[in-house]
């Protein structure tokens, strides 16, 4: 029995790492659904269990009326909690007090007003918070998600300790290609189980970390996370940095600057989780910053990493860009003021003249050279505490 069961454990794990190896690449139908880090708004971070069909309809009202919609973000998630039972066939069944109208209906009136429809659940059999989830249920919830014109499933991690995460996200895949709907699939296993390196082929984008704060230590924990994962970024695969706490209150305006610069260098997908409707003109300057959303967006695709550690709190990072250009951020996280100054050669770029764009002043800082010898020449700037300037530096020549 011992040996058998020893076999058994032997044949699974054999047999678990050779599937691990079948899809380690994004697909083309991967890149055709997120040739870009995805980007929109979902509930979880502002409202938790706090949701209803008024609400979603309103955030997708808010998306387009703040102009976040024309600056590209698309994606209206439902998070946890809209699910309270299966029916006798075993359907889901979203609350009928929250969301009166049906799930169809609200995708339907998302849609009307450009935008994507997203839903949420998770691999195990119950949510993390004890809502009926997908185990067992795979090809139904799949077929039903795709019936109801849903266009992206994040599928979460709880209650699912025991199983495989590549063995379970990759049934969960099928499910959807089998239900025939091109939606995308969101892993939030939280980094748990290396997603970067099992995941591409099987989602688009996964979780790196557990769940995100509005505190500048949570920003600064997942921006270590994120930068030594730059490799498993690109079309079709992202790494998922978690939702934006940009205008959720308790971070100073430089800290939510740093925090949306940082997931653009992280080539992070960009989920408001804010109040889109009740925000202020300058959360919204931050989340519509079209020139840091390019880098975001940019259609290289490459993720942003480290490349200098001053050593006193001061990091630069860069993010090659698909013009040749490159996004470059000075990251103070220091909690105070720091000057710093950069040479091209360290970020790559031939001594003599580049041109500067400052992405938050949305100014042109002139051609700049390095003449390679004296400080004078260097790139230099003040960099506020928790903060960051974020450059791209295009050589002239
Ligand atoms: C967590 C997940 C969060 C949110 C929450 C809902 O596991 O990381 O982003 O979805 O569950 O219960």
């Amino acid at each position: 029995m011992m040996r058998q069961l020893l076999l058994l454990t032997t044949a699974v794990a054999v047999n678990l790492s050779a599937q691990a190896r079948v899809r380690t690449r994004a697909s083309a139908a991967d890149v055709r659904l997120a040739p870009t880090p995805p980007m929109g708004f979902n509930t979880w971070n502002k409202f938790g269990c706090n949701v209803s069909e008024r609400l979603v309809r309103e955030m997708a009202e808010a998306m387009v009326a703040s102009g976040m919609r024309d600056a590209g973000y698309r994606y209206v998630v439902v998070d946890d909690c809209w699910q309270v039972a299966r029916d006798p066939n075993g359907r889901i069944v979203a609350d009928p007090q929250r969301f009166p109208g049906g799930m169809r209906a609200l995708a339907q009136y998302v849609h009307g007003l450009g935008l994507k429809f997203g839903i949420y659940s998770d691999v195990g059999p119950k949510t993390c918070e004890g809502r009926p989830a997908s185990y067992g249920h795979e090809e139904i919830d799949a077929r039903t998600y795709a019936e109801w014109e849903v266009d992206f499933v994040k599928m979460d991690w709880c209650h699912a300790d025991s199983l495989s995460a590549p063995d379970h996200y990759r049934r969960f895949r099928r499910a959807l290609d089998k239900a025939g709907r091109p939606i995308v699939l969101s892993i939030c296993e939280w980094g748990r189980n290396n997603p970067w390196e099992w995941a591409p082929g099987i989602g688009q984008l996964w979780r790196i970390t557990s769940d995100i704060s509005d505190r500048w230590e949570s920003i600064a924990w997942i921006i270590n996370a994120g930068a030594r994962l730059h490799a498993h970024a690109g079309p079709g695969r992202w790494n998922d940095a978690d939702m934006l706490e940009v205008g959720n209150g308790a971070m100073t305006p430089d800290e939510y600057r740093a925090h949306f610069s940082m997931w653009a260098m992280l080539a992070s997908p960009l989920m408001a989780g804010n109040d889109l409707r009740t925000m202020t003109p300058e959360t919204r300057d931050v989340l519509t910053n079209r020139e840091v959303i390019a880098v975001d967006q940019d259609p290289l695709g490459t993720g942003g990493r480290p490349i200098i550690d001053r050593g006193y709190g001061l990091q630069v990072w860069l993010k090659p860009l698909a013009n040749g250009a490159k996004a470059v951020a000075l990251l103070n996280l220091r909690s105070d003021s720091v000057d710093a100054a950069v040479r091209w050669k360290e970020i790559g770029i031939p001594n003599g003249p580049a041109r500067v764009r400052d992405l938050w002043r949305h100014e042109d800082l002139g051609v700049h050279v390095d003449a390679g010898k004296d400080y004078a020449t260097r790139l230099r700037a003040k960099v506020p505490p928790h903060g960051v300037v974020m450059l791209v530096i295009t050589p002239t020549r």
